[in-house]
């Protein structure tokens, strides 16, 4: 955590469209929080080419040391066939700071779901290697305080929205998946007003491309929701549209897009930041505790979808067109009597 008072937010804009959206980050975060000091470090693909490592020391540290993350995506398609890959940079940053909250919203219309995903266990971080006959293996661990974690933090979410809560597994053939089964019903009675049901995945996904609607919160294992975000961010205005807050107890939270480095439009400066500037919504609302900043965000950003969309949305604006739109609407909003508070 930081020494006095001082808030530290490190700033990773990543690879492909990272830096594009992170820059109308920064510029946001200038107006809303311009006493927030804002330390850029490198990660990913443009951390391998400097340093030869995905998530160098100096950048682990400063995470460490900050407030809160705010970082782009990671991944370059240059690093494909490498043995380092900078996506390795961001597991190990999930690691290292403990993050294994990972709070996905997806909103639109009558769609209001939050995805809670684990996010430092399971396939990602299980055994996994080369056996001598060339079988490749990955495998999904759970150790029941990791399940116990996450559920009590879904639980306490739902508690706070519409007290429905939807575990997601694979209990029909996965042991972990009865594993987190059993513990979510063993912490459901502490939580009597949160009504609880149990889905498979497959069904789950099904349902959530057919009546995403029925959701409240979301909660299941780390590959089940990495899969299930994406479609969630698909049925609610798309991936340019979806933040994340990647959440420990009490340690520097991480913010980041759903979305990848888009490789495909990388460099021509038309990616959607509405992603990377609701991750900072989130930033301002979880890791700095400034609501009303976060709300004044919300509520421009809104604006900005309308004046301004950006192609995925059917729209021209450019990535620096729609934060203009966003930074303007926010004077608008100032200079109307709605300040942004502290
Ligand atoms: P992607 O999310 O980068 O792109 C999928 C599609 O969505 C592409 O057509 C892309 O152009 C579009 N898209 C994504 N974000 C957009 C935006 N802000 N505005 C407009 N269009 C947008 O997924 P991918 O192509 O499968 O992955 C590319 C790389 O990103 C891979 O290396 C992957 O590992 C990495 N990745 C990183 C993160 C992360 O750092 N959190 C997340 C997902 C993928
Ligand atoms: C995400 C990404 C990452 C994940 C990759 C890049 C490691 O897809 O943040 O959703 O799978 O967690
Ligand atoms: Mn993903």
């Amino acid at each position: 955590m930081p020494t006095g008072s001082r808030e530290l937010v490190v700033l990773l804009p990543g690879d492909g469209i990272g830096p594009e959206v992170a820059e109308q980050a920064r510029q946001v975060l200038d107006v809303l929080a311009p006493e927030v000091e804002i330390e850029e470090r490198l990660i990913g693909g443009a951390a391998i080419r400097a340093t030869g490592t995905p998530l160098p020391d100096e950048t682990r540290d400063a995470c460490l040391a900050a407030t809160a993350v705010l970082k782009g995506p990671v991944g370059d398609p240059e690093f494909d066939a490498a043995d380092v890959r900078p996506e390795q940079g961001l597991l190990a940053l999930r690691a290292a700071l403990d993050t294994y909250a990972h709070l996905r919203p997806a909103v639109l219309d009558q769609v209001d779901v939050l995805i809670v995903r684990e996010l430092v266990g399971g396939l990602y971080f299980g055994e996994h290697g080369v056996r001598e006959d060339g079988t490749v293996y990955d495998t999904c661990e759970y150790h029941p305080r990791q399940v116990e974690r996450i559920a009590h933090r879904a639980f306490r979410l739902a508690q706070a929205r519409d007290r429905r809560l939807t575990s997601v597994d694979k209990a029909n053939v996965l042991e972990t998946s009865r594993l987190w089964r059993r513990v979510v019903n063993e912490l459901a009675p502490g939580y009597p007003d949160v009504q609880v049901e149990h889905m498979l995945v497959d069904n789950a996904a099904m349902q959530l491309a057919t009546s995403p609607e029925q959701f409240d919160v979301l909660v299941t294992e780390n590959m089940f929701g990495d899969i299930l975000s994406d479609l969630a961010a698909a049925m609610t205005g798309g991936l340019g549209l979806a933040p994340s807050a990647s959440l420990s107890d009490g340690g520097p939270g991480i913010f980041e897009p759903v979305h990848g480095s888009a490789p495909d439009i990388a460099g021509r400066g038309v990616a959607n930041p509405t992603a990377m500037l609701r991750s900072t919504a989130l930033l301002l609302e979880h890791g700095l505790g400034r609501r009303e900043g976060a709300e004044a965000l919300v509520r421009a950003i809104e604006a900005a979808i309308v004046r301004a969309p950006t192609a995925d949305l059917g729209g021209s604006a450019t990535t620096s067109e729609f934060g203009a739109a966003v930074r303007e609407q926010l004077s608008i909003d100032d200079r109307a009597g709605a300040p942004y508070g502290g």
